[in-house]
This record gives C-alpha cells, sequence and structure tokens, in this order.
C-alpha cells in the first residue's frame, strides 16, 4: 500500500484563488488509474486553500470567536476542490471516496476506522489539507501531517511527495547555481540539507515530517508532479528523477 500525495502547487494554480490546473489533475489521475496497487491519496490545498486562509489570518491556530465565517468558508472551499479531484480520479475508472479530515479528527487524534473500511473494500480513499475545529480552536492541518498520521497507522510500503520540484538539492538551486540534486538520503542526513526557508517555513516542516515518517514507511519519495512519466515509472518499479529518503 502506497500514501500519494499531490500537492496544493500541482492540483491548483498556486496564486490564482480557487483556480484548479486540470489539465495536470487528469493527467495525474490518468497515472493514478493505471496502477491498481492499494493506495491512500492525500492532496494539498493550493489556492483553494492558503491565499484565504491567509488574508484572514487562519494559517496559525487560534480561538474561533470572530473567525467562523472564514474558516468555513474556507472549509468550503477546500471541500470544492476535494469534490473536484474526487469526480476526476471516478472519472479516470479510480473508486476513489472522500473522507474529510475534519470529521475523522476529534481535535487531534484521528480515527482512521472508516479508512481501513474503505481499503478493504478495494476503495481509494481521499483526503485533503482542511481546517479542525476543537473546543474553542481551529487549527489547520496540512496534507503532509495527514500523511504522517496515516503512516504510523498503516505502515505504507511508500510515501510519495508529488511536487512542484524534482527533489531534494543540498543547497537551495533558486539561490545556488552549484546546487547538487539529492537522488538517495537518509533521514539521519536530512539536518545537512539546506531547504531554504520559505515564508511559512513549510519545506522546513516538511522534512521534520518526513523524518519521522521514514519511521513508519520504507521509502519516502520526492518528485515532480509537473512530469506525471515519474510518478508513473516510481509506481512502476522503474528508476526516475526523484529524492528517495530511507
Ligand atoms: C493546507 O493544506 C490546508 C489549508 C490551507 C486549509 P496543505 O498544506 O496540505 O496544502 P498545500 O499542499 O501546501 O497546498
Amino acid at each position: 500500500m502506497n500514501i500519494i500525495k499531490l500537492g496544493g502547487s500541482i492540483v491548483t494554480e498556486k496564486d490564482s484563488y480557487r483556480r484548479i490546473n486540470i489539465r495536470l489533475l487528469r493527467k495525474l489521475c490518468d497515472v493514478l488509474s493505471s496502477n491498481d496497487e492499494k493506495k491512500i491519496l492525500i492532496h494539498g490545498a493550493g489556492s483553494f486553500g492558503h491565499i484565504l486562509a491567509l488574508k484572514h489570518g487562519l494559517e496559525k491556530p487560534g480561538p474561533l470567536a470572530e473567525k467562523e465565517g472564514a474558516i468555513s468558508k474556507v472549509m468550503s472551499d477546500v471541500l470544492a476542490l476535494d469534490s473536484a479531484v474526487i469526480e476526476e480520479l471516478n472519472r479516470k475508472g479510480v473508486r476513489a471516496v472522500s473522507i474529510p479530515p475534519h470529521a475523522i479528527y476529534g481535535g487531534n487524534k484521528p480515527d482512521f476506522k472508516i479508512v481501513k473500511i474503505l481499503l478493504r473494500k478495494g476503495f481509494v480513499p481521499v483526503l485533503y489539507g482542511d481546517i479542525l475545529i476543537s473546543g474553542d480552536r481551529y487549527r489547520i492541518i496540512s496534507g503532509d501531517e495527514i500523511a504522517l498520521d496515516l503512516s504510523r497507522q498503516f505502515r505504507p510500503d511508500s510515501v510519495v511527495f508529488v511536487t512542484d520540484v524534482d527533489g531534494l538539492y543540498d543547497r537551495d538551486p533558486k539561490t545556488n547555481k552549484s546546487a547538487k540534486f539529492i537522488p538517495i538520503l537518509s533521514s539521519k542526513e536530512i539536518n545537512v540539507i539546506d531547504t531554504g526557508k520559505d515564508a511559512t517555513g513549510s519545506m522546513a516542516g516538511k522534512m521534520e515530517r518526513i523524518k519521522k515518517m521514514v519511521l513508519y514507511t520504507n521509502r519516502v519519495v520526492i518528485l515532480n508532479g509537473y512530469r506525471p512519466d515519474r510518478l508513473q515509472n516510481f509506481l512502476n518499479g522503474i528508476k526516475t528523477r526523484s529524492t528517495v529518503i530511507r
């Protein structure tokens, strides 16, 4: 069983509010439908989540008071994206079933019973970056965090991050011309990688999560979704450009 996360920068156009990258999404759905190994899919929120979340100051957890309108709008937006992803998957013959994370995370601890049932019956569970509400507070849960929780529970063969970069480099390739691509890495070596912090520190956060994930899976793979053939190759067991972390 594999866990595959389609990043928000792959399924959506990151800077255009609520715009789906439909051609790429369709190609990736084609690839996913051609492989009938058991899998759990996760997708990010991209421009269906981050733009409004940032505008309304929802990026950090906080009290619900006065934020309810913005929270329900963001939750409705990410659900709309999820419906579109599910529809495309179904159109290609993937028996995808949506599991809204806010409904199975009782605050913090997820109850994955329904994921287990769906997997057993041959469905492909689909989860996504969402907002959780617990007590008087809300918090955004990223698809990466869900991938970690699912890994702990289901011990997948691989966790694959379909992103907008080829993988990891020893330095930030945007600012260092001599940055070297890293095809394979042990989790112990993660610390030495200069991930080049972005505004939200999300790459650094991702690497911290990946370090934990490798305890529960044989490999974590980062590859470029703008090249759907690479995901195809990976799923077919063919060597392809990617970073594999063990
Ligand atoms: C973010 O999910 C969820 C919301 C902003 C509500 P992710 O963190 O998984 O999304 P991407 O992959 O960065 O777009």
